[in-house]
């Protein structure tokens, strides 16, 4: 496998998923299975800081988890806090920077104070960027910012023919974080699941049977080895 250790990787987004089948496997109940999610995100943080990754996006919560069972759905609500409450000295300790994409609205007051306490502890920290999605979805990303750009038009600042992609791009919700060049996804299943849509729509897709809570530092290099092989040519030529 030829690889380019030259090829650019400032961004890996990571769709954290087989947490219930890891569990069912062992005959627990799901929500062992986010529990052992925690070391996965531990290492990811690891890896991504020893090779100079700047930013890490987690799939925690999409829009459409909302219709999971409520027991399920206050369980992942009530872990994030205990998540964040657990991590946030070491994560702070290790520079890393805590932002959030998604409808951060929709969470339960509890969730939503830690992780804006943890938003602000980090404010001015310089090492990664850790980027929780969560209540995230592509398609209301794209919206809300189809309805701002609308309301620009409709006010008279914009006409339809100004909207450029780089419009689109800057009205998304953190327009600063480049897009991801590599995109996993654990547990077997091939799709975006409303991941990063607009994103995504070059990055390499590196999908793996691995359950979530199996992903540790050793499977994050491969997948990180196996972008490094890809020919990333972008429409054009190599
Ligand atoms: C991913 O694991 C975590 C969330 C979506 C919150 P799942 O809970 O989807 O686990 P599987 O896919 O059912 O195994
Ligand atoms: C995607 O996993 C969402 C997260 C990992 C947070 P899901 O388990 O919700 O996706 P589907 O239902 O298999 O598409
Ligand atoms: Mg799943």
């Amino acid at each position: 496998m030829k690889s380019d250790p030259t090829q650019s990787l400032k961004h890996i987004a990571i769709i954290m998923d087989g947490n219930g089948r890891w569990a069912r496997k062992r005959g627990l109940p799901r929500i062992k299975g986010h529990n052992a999610a925690e070391k996965s995100i531990h290492d990811a943080v690891e890896v991504c800081g020893q090779i100079g990754v700047e930013y890490l996006t987690l799939y925690a919560f999409s829009t459409e988890n909302w219709s999971r069972p409520k027991t399920e759905v206050s369980f992942i609500m009530k872990l994030l806090s205990r998540f964040i409450k657990g991590n946030i000295e070491e994560l702070d300790r290790k520079n890393v920077k805590i932002r959030t994409t998604g409808r951060l609205l929709d969470l339960p007051d509890g969730p939503r104070n830690d992780l804006e306490a943890a938003i602000k502890q980090t404010a001015s920290n310089t090492g990664l960027h850790l980027i929780l999605a969560l209540s995230y979805g592509g398609k209301a990303e794209l919206l809300d910012a189809f309805v701002q750009i609308a309301s620009s038009v409709s006010d008279g600042h914009l006409t339809p023919g100004d909207i450029t992609e780089e419009m689109i791009s800057s009205n998304l919700y953190n327009p600063d974080v480049p897009d991801p060049e590599l995109v996993i996804r654990t547990s077997g299943e091939q799709r975006l699941s409303n991941f990063l849509i607009w994103q995504s729509a070059y990055s390499e897709l590196v999908f793996t049977p691995v359950l979530w809570p199996d992903f540790h530092a050793e499977q994050l290099n491969e997948a990180i080895a196996e972008f490094r092989s890809r020919k990333r040519r972008f429409g054009g030529l190599e």
